[in-house]
């Protein structure tokens, strides 16, 4: 960069609140990956939550002749479009019975991260606890650090079917709590919560007085008949609770970054406030796409989960003959593979990557909790997945 030659170099320290992130556990394994890379090794990536499959096509022509529209270039109104609002409230009638006011319990979201990312900067002061799952998406953890927050772990275990034991929360955290977060369909168990546990979670927030936040990002990725249930569907849940969602994977949109809170509108807005002093908003475009994809046909949604079943089945099938077990998931695209005893999550990936070319996330990158355990995530074809599980065969773990 030319000006940086004639300055002189400044030593700026980062800001105290990057020292509360986790550590980044990963350089290990990305020099390993760049090295087999450099060999000339096709790498397989089972490591990363983001769809192969297109968006529908119906969506993308509603977004091309969405963006012709002069009026859709212009700043979009910071909670969403009305059109967009309505058609997530009438969204949520359909799949979950659940009535939403559009104009007060919906809000637009620059995708769910966003909105997960800024919550806590609405609700919580410096030393506040939230709690957070354990293994978790890590933004839980990101947003609480960067609003001062205390991140207080759950521990999401097998032999609580990785839901968190909420007797097992201290008394000292739960008064010192303001925010739950969850997420169920889970990322990365995998796992699905029944309703008397969201139940549970419903009366422990009321005695606590703790807002629920419910990440509900993948509750149209289920197969075999499982329905994933609405935060909101419990009774007593909007007065405590808000449910973020995406389109990114029920749609394969997940560039386009759009989706939405809904739930208590005194808490939507609070989030509402950080949003319209930091962004400006959905590209109307884009919400117009969304709208397309709302109220569209549900075809292409049950078409996803046809091939991301087929790929469980054939992974499944795979991982058993290489001696690796893991449960058939009722929802999303991911499964939480056992680690054998002899390695840490880490060394496992590590082997994986550098004798088979196969790459997986390993739990610990998710949390202590998730040490024992490896994520694969299943967003290449059926043919990549074969190759995948032919390569570890010769391996043998
Ligand atoms: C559990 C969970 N929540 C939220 C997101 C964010 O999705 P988006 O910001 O694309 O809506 C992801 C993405 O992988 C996720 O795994």
């Amino acid at each position: 960069m030319p000006f940086s030659r004639r300055s002189p170099l400044i030593s700026v320290e980062l800001a105290k609140r990057l020292d509360g992130l986790p550590p980044y556990l990963f350089a290990e394994i990305d020099k390993v990956k760049d090295e087999i890379r450099r060999q000339g090794v096709d790498l397989i990536s089972l490591g990363i939550g983001d769809p192969d499959l297109p968006t529908p096509p119906h969506i993308v022509q509603a977004l091309q002749a969405a963006a012709e529209k002069i009026a859709n270039h212009q700043y979009p109104p910071y909670e969403g479009t009305q059109t967009f609002r309505s058609a997530v409230a009438h969204w949520y009638q359909r799949r979950f019975g659940v009535k939403l006011d559009p104009a007060t319990e919906v809000l637009s979201l620059i995708g769910s991260k966003e909105g997960i990312g800024h919550l806590p900067l609405a609700y919580i002061n410096p030393g506040d606890a939230v709690l957070v799952p354990d293994p978790g998406y890590p933004v839980y953890h990101a947003g609480t650090v960067f609003a001062g927050g205390d991140p207080v772990v759950m521990p999401l275990r097998a032999s609580n079917g990785f839901l968190p034991d909420l007797k097992a929360i201290a008394p000292e955290h739960a008064r010192r709590a303001k925010l739950m977060f969850l997420n169920y369909p889970n990322n990365p168990t995998a796992a699905v919560a029944p309703r008397e546990f969201l139940e549970d979670v419903v009366e422990f927030a009321h005695r606590h007085r703790i807002i629920v936040c419910h990440d509900a990002a993948y509750s149209e990725v289920a197969f075999g008949g499982y329905c994933p249930l609405s935060f909101l569907e419990v009774d007593g849940a909007r007065e405590v609770g808000l449910e973020m969602h995406s389109l990114s994977k029920t749609y394969n949109m997940t560039g386009w970054r759009v989706g939405f809170a809904v739930g208590n509108p005194h808490l939507l807005a609070g989030l509402a406030t950080v949003k319209t002093n930091l962004d400006s908003g959905v590209f109307m475009a884009v919400q117009d796409a969304a709208v397309a994809a709302l109220t569209g046909p549900d075809e292409c949604v049950e078409e996803m989960r046809r091939i991301y079943q087929r790929r469980q089945e054939i992974t499944l099938a795979g991982l058993k003959e290489i001696g690796l077990q893991a449960e058939r998931p009722h929802a999303t695209f991911y499964l939480w593979v056992p680690v054998p005893p002899q390695y840490t999550s880490s060394e496992l990936t590590t082997r994986m990557i550098r004798e088979a070319g196969v790459v997986p996330t390993p739990g610990i990158g998710f949390g202590a909790h998730g040490e024992g355990f490896i994520r694969l995530s299943l967003t290449v074809d059926d043919h990549r997945i074969r190759e995948a599980i032919e390569r570890l065969k010769i391996v043998g773990l």
